[in-house]
């Protein structure tokens, strides 16, 4: 029976994160495909190559979208700098280059090839799954959910009003919004009931391995992005998404209608939440996580990694 979990990633260290929770969990996971996000497809399969190596992964990786619809290629540069995984040392491993495997063809022959439909885990900009929901809407039904990393109700990251992986392609969103998909969010806000911090970062270092040591350098700068601006911790982002994925009864989902502006000046990119008695929900939308069993299956991702 053909595992029944996709990941599609724009490889940033909280992505890694995210995908070291899914593979120790229950879930065994199909295949990954790319996607432009945290740095450019280059750096993106780099990240990939290296994240493979330190971890052991034995999934395909395919080489998805190198830019959003409207071809452009929007990255958080200014904060992650030109490879998206900052440290504060060492780094992932040099590892020979992934082979160049479409991730649209190798995403319709997963979904055509189950038995029962499949679960996607969306961890960056939605541009492979809209292009697949547009090439494909025949395939769409052999998806139960889309659990999605991104949007923001409240406060953006990327821009005041907008979260980066929707920044980076609103009309992914809006077309995987229409697309009959069952979208599970897990924005800004709720991502942000979950911290890491110093501590953290220490408790991998304690494990004192050289694999805990890259893992312990790659949170630290991670941690790093909410010291630099004066917070106290971090908010993780893709693996909140991973633990709604892998362990939905830790969270409170709640029916909503998501609308994607696209062309407001200061708000492109901005989800709007609307969930007053006359909407028309077309979304699930993550409302509370139980904190301490999502910062648990991150910490012990990472402890039983670096002791690996
Ligand atoms: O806004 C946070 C999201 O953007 C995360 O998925 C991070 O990895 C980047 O893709
Ligand atoms: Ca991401």
């Amino acid at each position: 029976m053909p595992a029944l979990v996709w990941i599609d990633t724009d490889m940033g260290f909280d992505d890694i994160l995210a995908m070291m929770i899914v593979a120790a969990s229950s879930k065994p996971i199909a295949g990954v495909s790319l996607v432009f996000g945290n740095a450019p497809m280059d750096a993106v399969r780099a990240n990939a190559a290296g994240a493979a190596s330190l971890l052991g992964w034995r999934f395909p990786i395919h080489i998805g979208a190198e830019r959003a619809i409207l071809g452009g290629v929007e990255t958080p540069a200014h904060v992650l700098g030109p490879t998206g995984i900052p440290t504060r040392g060492r780094s992932l491993p040099e590892a020979d280059a992934l082979p160049h495997t479409d991730a649209l063809t190798a995403l319709t022959a997963w979904l055509e090839g189950l038995d029962a439909p499949g679960e996607i885990l969306a961890l960056g900009p939605l541009t492979n799954v809209a292009i697949l929901s547009l090439a494909r809407p025949d395939l769409i039904s052999k998806i139960t959910s889309v659990t999605w990393m991104g949007g923001g109700a409240t406060r953006g990251n990327h821009t005041a009003s907008a979260e980066f992986n929707a920044f980076a392609d609103p009309e992914a969103v809006a077309i995987v919004l229409t697309s009959g998909v069952t979208l599970r969010v897990a924005d800004l806000d709720l991502c942000r009931q979950v911290l890491v911090g110093p501590e953290d970062v220490d408790t991998v270092r304690a494990v004192g391995t050289p694999k805990a040591e890259i893992l312990a350098d790659l949170l630290g700068a991670y941690v790093d992005i909410a010291l630099n601006s004066g917070r106290k911790a971090m908010a993780l982002y893709d693996p909140t998404a991973a633990a709604a994925f892998v362990a939905p009864d830790a969270f409170v989902f709640e029916k909503a209608q998501v609308t994607m502006e696209l062309s407001g000046t200061h708000t492109r990119g901005r989800t709007i939440v609307d969930q007053r008695p006359r909407a028309n929900p077309n979304a699930l939308w993550g409302m509370r996580a139980d904190a301490t069993r999502v910062r648990a299956l991150a910490l012990d991702a990472l402890v039983e990694a670096s002791r690996a």
